[in-house]
């Protein structure tokens, strides 16, 4: 019997005689000889029909394959630099085939769709080669994400999705029904890893996020994915080492083992290289200094009122966008205003206008991928702030209770899967970057 292979490992098979089982990717016909293009989930190869060395039956039969058609395909592999294909430069000389299903009239043909078709279509859309690409590349950074915190020590906690509170604003929260009273979609791991750390000392979760984003952009999704690490014993500047050392960590791992899909995105890979420890630290009043400036300089109106901000307020993409091109690595922007963040983060000793902590944003105007920050450790201080975020104290009564046994000072940052995709391909938009992608305005398919 015939072996089946995968194209991956097409290499080991040159001169035999094996099987492919896939779907036509796309089909030329020159007379006596017809070109299919086949992939089967692990790359893609170029099977040659010779009219001569095949029945005249099987030849017409393969004239009739619509695109996607499913397909048992068998034949000798020969080596040939010019033949296309994942990873391309073999061929198969076919002997045989079996059609599993005739597909007709596929809706996404080789020419350009406008995106709501394409993601109307998205359980499509992803045998595309370039949305292949994209899943390949978030498939590898989730692995190097694992590989690197297990190696460092992280315990994987799975931490609830139904939530009693917000942890990051309330103004995102998902609500349902829980037999009776509210509760919320997990915005975010972390206040659950801060009570892991007392058991473990360095922790992690992972799991899907939700918030409810109001707003279009080209960096939100309503559900995404977002590592937590968490970490006892831990100030910010310990925190943002182990940050810089952990993202140049998952772009190498990615140049390393997805070259050939970041080649297919035409991703130019040179800035990736850069991507190594120690990452600049801008502070905040820093960050806010050079906006000024770049508003002096420009020519371009627009762009000086997009750069309006005012000390105290949040970045938004454009000010992300206009700091990260003066750079050639991810910088760290640290120390933002307490009005501007998360409840819960430690108040930089001696200016409580201002928190311990970070964000990290990605060159070439890709913005914020990481948020991170010190805890507050002090109950005290953390009552005190309850109290002016007008957050239901019943609801974080056992997060209190961390600093009430064995506080310690602690820190921990969040990183988002998508926006980490989206700048490590090259992407303009993140929607690409996860399987059936959720938008304000999409819950389908
Ligand atoms: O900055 P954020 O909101 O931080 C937190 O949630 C903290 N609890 C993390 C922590 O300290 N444990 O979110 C962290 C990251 C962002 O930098 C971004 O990469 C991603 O999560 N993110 C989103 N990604 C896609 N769509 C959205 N709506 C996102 N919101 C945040
Ligand atoms: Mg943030």
């Amino acid at each position: 019997m015939t072996k089946t292979i995968r194209i991956q490992d097409v290499a080991q098979y040159v001169g035999q005689s094996v099987n492919l089982q896939g779907w036509l990717y796309n089909r030329t016909d020159k007379g006596k000889l017809q070109f299919l293009q086949v992939r089967d989930g692990t790359g893609s190869m170029q099977c040659v029909l010779f009219q001569r060395d095949v029945p005249e039956e099987l030849f017409e039969a393969a004239r009739q394959l619509g695109q996607e058609s499913s397909l048992s395909i068998s034949g000798v592999i020969r080596q040939d630099d010019r033949a296309p294909g994942i990873p391309g430069g073999y061929e198969m000389g076919v002997t045989g085939l079996e059609i599993v299903q005739l597909a007709e009239d596929y809706p996404i043909q080789p020419k350009e769709h406008g995106i709501d078709f394409l993601l109307d279509h998205r359980h499509l859309w992803i045998r595309s080669q370039l949305q292949w690409a994209v899943l390949r590349v978030r498939a590898t950074v989730i692995r190097a994400i694992r590989d690197w915190l297990d190696g460092h020590g992280f315990v994987n906690m799975d931490t609830p999705i139904l939530t009693p509170a917000a942890c990051e604003g309330t103004s995102t929260l998902f609500a349902t029904d829980y037999f009776g009273t509210p509760a919320y979609l997990t915005q975010s791991g972390q206040l659950y890893n801060e009570a892991a750390i007392y058991a473990f000392g360095r922790v992690y979760c992972f799991g899907p996020t939700f918030r409810a984003e109001k707003s279009k952009t080209r960096r939100h999704l309503t559900e995404f994915w977002m590592v937590e690490p968490e970490i006892a014993f831990c100030d910010l500047d310990q925190l943002l080492e182990i940050e810089e050392q952990f993202v140049s960590y998952i772009v190498q791992r990615c140049l390393e083992e997805r070259a050939q899909e970041l080649e297919l995105l035409e991703r130019d890979t040179a800035p990736l290289e850069h991507v190594t420890p120690p990452f600049p630290r801008l502070s905040y009043d820093e960050a806010i200094e050079m906006l000024a400036q770049i508003r002096q300089e420009t020519q371009d109106p627009e762009l000086g009122a997009q750069l309006e901000i005012a000390w105290g307020d949040d970045f938004g993409s454009p000010h992300e966008t206009e700091l990260t091109q003066r750079f050639d690595k991810p910088i760290f922007v640290y120390g933002y205003p307490t009005v501007a963040k998360a409840f819960y983060m430690e108040p930089w000793p001696g200016r409580p206008e201002i928190t311990k902590s970070a964000d990290l944003l990605a060159p070439e105007g890709y913005g914020e991928i990481v948020g991170g920050s010190e805890r507050i450790s002090d109950p005290g201080l953390l009552l005190q702030r309850l109290e002016e975020w007008n957050l239901p104290r019943e609801a974080f009564e056992w997060y209190i209770d961390l600093r009430r046994y064995g506080s310690v000072p602690h820190s921990g940052f969040g990183i988002g899967v998508e926006r980490t995709v989206t700048w490590i391909c090259g992407l303009d938009h993140l929607r690409e970057t996860i399987l059936f992608p959720r938008l304000l305005k999409r819950v389908y398919p």
